[in-house]
């Protein structure tokens, strides 16, 4: 990435609950820009002339807030360097939000389970763990609505290499910084970021598209080597459309240096990403993600890969991307049954994480907007951290997919848009799971999106449940099913019965 450096007037200002590691990793971007890190509580100390632990002591947790907010007002209004970390609890204050409005505020996010290993018993306010536990679910929505970049790793090495990507930030804009086993990428949401954010350097952009985002979008991504397109939909979502396309790049003479350029909805994102991961053995790839399936769900966590007439996704390979820009303007332009079909892994990705986004996305009325998307994002990232490769965790997000999956492949990736065959598998996996009362409420959810939430009478369940045992998750010869406990409480590898499958799929009867 670009490595300019946002010294001057615009600091970068670590935020985040105790022991997120905010001076550590303050310290690390400061050294990464050349400068040295100014630290809040430092300067707290000096004013008070005593420990934080000794002044909350003697004058309470009010007085020490009140010099708090002083000092960080003051130090916001003339940042002496271009890095600042802040206590824990300054975000408490009106006045220093709005200071901080001028500046680049990065949140270090951490769960309240590390963060108390870390700092139990050695603060002031980590002294009982459910208050703690409290302070924290108290706090993280306000440090989510100041954060323009959210880490997850406060690590030295992390925040160096995460740096230049914050430095280049563009106004208006977010950005999530994606770990994985095999890689790290940034991760930018904004309006207008589709020919803003900074992309790899270095090499030639070759732009792989479908024939009609590449009409609204391809002059908006700058100068590119080759655009190729591929015909739109999932129909083209094909090993021999795949063969076309690496053999378009070939002729176009892209080098090992060059990269993908994936712009458009899953179909091109999946595709593109597979011919990247295979051409020359490997070139990035770099997701503009442009349907609401794609900007929440699919253009985050490396899956790539065609179908095959045998089963969805047969073909593929996992291939993380270099960096993912995600315009929530080019929705605008996508037709209603798009817009719907992205509904359904929103709602999906809402039941996997509960707490406030299924809150926000359970009223029928919630709307898209960045911080939607930013949320779905870091919701499905938050899992890949953790398995990348689909060994245990991540089965999670394929909750509604199995069955989803086999309608899809059953009725020849034609019928149904793949959000529409989520939505069934999503109501699908909530009878199997017994939970009558919250599959009618994301029924008349998905109802109130305009999703489907019964199977046309035309579809053969038969096929279905064949399909069903083709399903690449099979294991042993048995299908494990994700299936919901509670909205934030999903579970995997569930033995079901087929019959039971068998009486879900009549329950989608029209
Ligand atoms: N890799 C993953 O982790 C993952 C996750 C979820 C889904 N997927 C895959 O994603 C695919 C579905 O993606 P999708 O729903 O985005 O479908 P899609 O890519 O076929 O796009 C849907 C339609 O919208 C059009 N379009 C796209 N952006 C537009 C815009 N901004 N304005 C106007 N029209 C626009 C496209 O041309 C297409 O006709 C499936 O193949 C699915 O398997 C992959």
């Amino acid at each position: 990435m670009e490595a300019t450096v946002a010294v001057g007037e615009r600091a970068l200002v670590f935020i985040g609950f105790m022991g997120a590691g905010k001076t550590t990793a303050a310290r690390a971007a400061a050294s990464a820009l050349g400068a040295r890190a100014v630290d809040s509580d430092q300067l707290v100390e000096q004013r008070v002339g005593t420990r934080i632990e000794d002044y909350f002591a003697t004058h309470g947790e009010a007085a020490f807030r009140a010099v708090e907010e002083e000092v960080v007002c003051e130090l916001l209004a003339r940042p002496p360097g271009p890095v600042i970390s802040l206590g824990g609890g300054a975000a408490g204050s009106e006045r220093v939000r709005a200071a901080l409005a001028r500046h680049t505020v990065v949140l270090l996010d951490i769960d309240p389970a590390l963060a108390w290993q870390r700092a139990g018993g050695r603060r002031p306010l980590a002294q009982d763990r459910s208050a703690f536990d409290a302070l924290h679910a108290e706090r993280r929505p306000l440090y989510d609505r100041i954060a323009d970049v959210v880490l997850t790793d406060s690590s030295r090495d992390v925040v160096r290499r995460a740096v230049p990507a914050i430095a280049a930030l563009p106004a208006g804009t977010r950005m999530l910084w994606a770990r994985s086993a095999s890689g790290e990428y940034p991760v930018y949401v904004g309006h207008g970021v589709l020919g803003a954010a900074p992309r790899p350097r270095g090499g030639r952009p070759y732009v792989v598209t479908d024939d009609t985002v590449g009409g609204l979008y391809a002059g908006a991504v700058g100068d590119a080597a080759a655009t190729i397109a591929i015909p739109p939909g999932e129909a083209a979502k094909t090993w021999e459309q795949a063969g076309r396309v690496l053999r378009a790049l070939a002729a176009a003479g892209m080098e090992h240096d060059d990269h993908v350029v994936a712009l458009g909805g899953g179909v091109v994102g999946d595709l593109a990403g597979f011919c990247a991961a295979s051409y020359q053995r490997g070139v990035p790839v770099v997701q503009l993600p442009t349907t609401l399936v794609a900007q929440v769900d699919s253009a985050y966590g490396g899956k790539t890969g065609v179908d095959l007439p045998e089963g969805k996704n047969y073909a593929g390979a996992y291939h993380q991307p270099a960096a993912v820009l995600a315009d929530p303007a080019v929705l605008a332009t996508l037709p209603p049954a798009e817009l719907a079909a992205g509904w359904a892994e929103v709602i999906k990705t809402a039941l996997i994480a509960g707490g406030p986004l299924w809150e926000r996305v359970r009223d029928p009325r919630a709307d898209v907007d960045a911080d939607l998307v930013l949320a779905c994002a870091r919701t499905k990232l938050a899992v890949v951290a953790k398995d990348e490769r689909d060994q245990g965790r991540r089965q999670v997000l394929n909750l509604g997919h199995t069955v989803g999956h086999a309608i899809e492949t059953a009725t020849g990736y034609a019928r149904y848009r793949h959000g529409e065959a989520v939505a069934l598998g999503l109501l699908a996996a909530l009878t199997l799971s017994g939970q009558p009362v919250l599959r009618a409420e994301v029924a008349a959810l998905l109802g109130a999106h305009g999703l489907p939430v019964t199977l046309g009478p035309a579809v053969d369940h038969a096929a279905v449940l064949a399909a069903l045992q083709g399903d690449k998750k099979r294991r042993g010869g048995r299908v494990g099913f994700v299936l919901v406990e509670a909205p934030g409480d999903i579970r995997i590898g569930r033995a079901v019965d087929p019959d039971d499958v068998a009486r879900a799929l009549g329950d989608l009867g029209a």
